[in-house]
């Protein structure tokens, strides 16, 4: 018998240590799932602090200079680069059933309210969030993945009442969702359509979604069965606004707030990169899906109801209708094909991810 263990001394000692490893292994991998999973009720963000170490922080700037190489390709766009979101996806929901198709905690009218504490304090009354204004449903695996895209230039205090309404809007109609909003820096009038490509292309630069809902900041939707989910067809949101008597201005229209997926805005070339200031860039995405043979679908008016936040208007851009005019020619190289852009700073604040963004002509030669 010593003879035995003598000769297998140095294969009984190795079938121990492993027999010890392996154990170890088991026991912490099985405490890091129950933390998770008994923290991610709490503070999602508190989680992905505690799961990715280094390179984490609620608000961290991405290199400085980063200018799109003339033209984007969303087929390359998805490249879970960084930790934060490698580890959302690894240790997310996806075991768990599919959401209901309608959501089933849905109130129909909503209160809006056009105040709201400063961005800064909401920050501490909305905690559910991952960095970066991101959300999945705890309880279910969502139906959708949405970008929300917001063109934004100076309207602090109307961002602070948007996030305070859409976050528990979004997350009732359990959706799987990231709000992104993009900042023109610089004096060059505002050209929100070439925010709403940018917007897009870096939401897919962040994570897979299936499409996009480009969002005024001023519009707050009045009712939760207006539901943010991915459209078969491109789909004209904010039908009804208070301030057009909720009636729809004209049957072509796909302003204020739209939602297209991801083929078909690739399909159209996104947005025109053209249209400077006031008006047009809508009435022209609404002609390239019709080129493209696409339609434009809509809620019922009774639902797809919006109130908008006051400010002075601003002035039209009287060249709109002449860009508008060569629209189908033009729509083949001016969108997505062509767009340059300076991202000066990505930050992936508690309540969105903020893009900061310097379009001016000379920043895109
Ligand atoms: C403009 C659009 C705008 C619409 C409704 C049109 O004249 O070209 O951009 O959305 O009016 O205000």
């Amino acid at each position: 018998m010593i003879e035995v263990c003598r000769s297998h001394f140095y294969k009984i000692i190795l079938g121990l240590v492993c027999a010890l490893t392996l154990w170890q292994l088991l026991v912490l991998q099985n405490v890091q799932e129950r933390v998770f999973i008994a923290n991610f009720q709490y503070n999602i963000s508190n989680i992905v602090n505690h799961f990715s170490s280094e390179k984490v922080s609620n608000s961290f700037s991405l290199p400085k200079e980063t200018r799109s190489a003339g033209g984007v390709n969303f087929s390359s766009f998805w490249e879970p680069s960084n930790l934060y979101l490698r580890n959302e996806t690894e240790f997310g929901n996806s075991s768990y059933d599919l959401c209901p198709e309608t959501p089933i905690n849905l109130d129909g009218h909503i209160t809006v309210l056009k105040t709201s504490p400063t961005l800064e304090e909401l920050e501490s009354h909305i905690t559910n969030l991952m960095p970066g204004g991101r959300f999945k449903p705890f309880h279910c695996k969502a139906r959708h993945k949405v970008a929300i895209v917001v063109p934004y230039r100076d309207r602090k205090q109307h961002l602070a009442v948007f996030l305070q309404h859409l976050h528990p809007f979004l997350q009732k109609q359990e959706l799987d969702y990231g709000i992104y909003v993009v900042e023109q820096i610089g004096k060059s009038l505002f050209n929100r359509a070439m925010l709403m490509n940018i917007g897009a292309a870096e939401a897919l630069r962040q994570y897979d979604y299936q499409c996009f809902i480009f969002h005024d900041v001023d519009l707050l939707p009045e009712d939760d069965r207006n539901i943010y989910s991915c459209p078969e067809m491109p789909r004209h949101m904010s039908v009804a606004v208070d301030v057009f008597d909720y009636k729809l201005p004209y049957q072509g229209l796909f302003g204020g707030v739209s939602a297209m997926n991801r083929s078909h805005f690739e399909k159209v070339n996104g947005f025109s990169n053209m249209f400077w200031g006031w008006g047009g860039e809508d009435d022209d995405m609404s002609n390239r899906i019709r080129y493209k043979k696409l339609l434009i679908s809509r809620y019922p008016a009774n639902i797809a109801r919006y109130v908008m936040l006051s400010h002075s208007k601003a002035k039209p851009n009287p060249s709109r209708f002449r860009v508008m005019k060569n629209g189908a020619k033009r729509a083949q190289v001016d969108g997505l094909k062509n767009l340059r852009y300076k991202r000066v700073k990505i930050q992936f604040m508690k309540l969105c991810t903020w893009i900061s963004v310097d379009i001016s002509p000379k920043e895109r030669s």
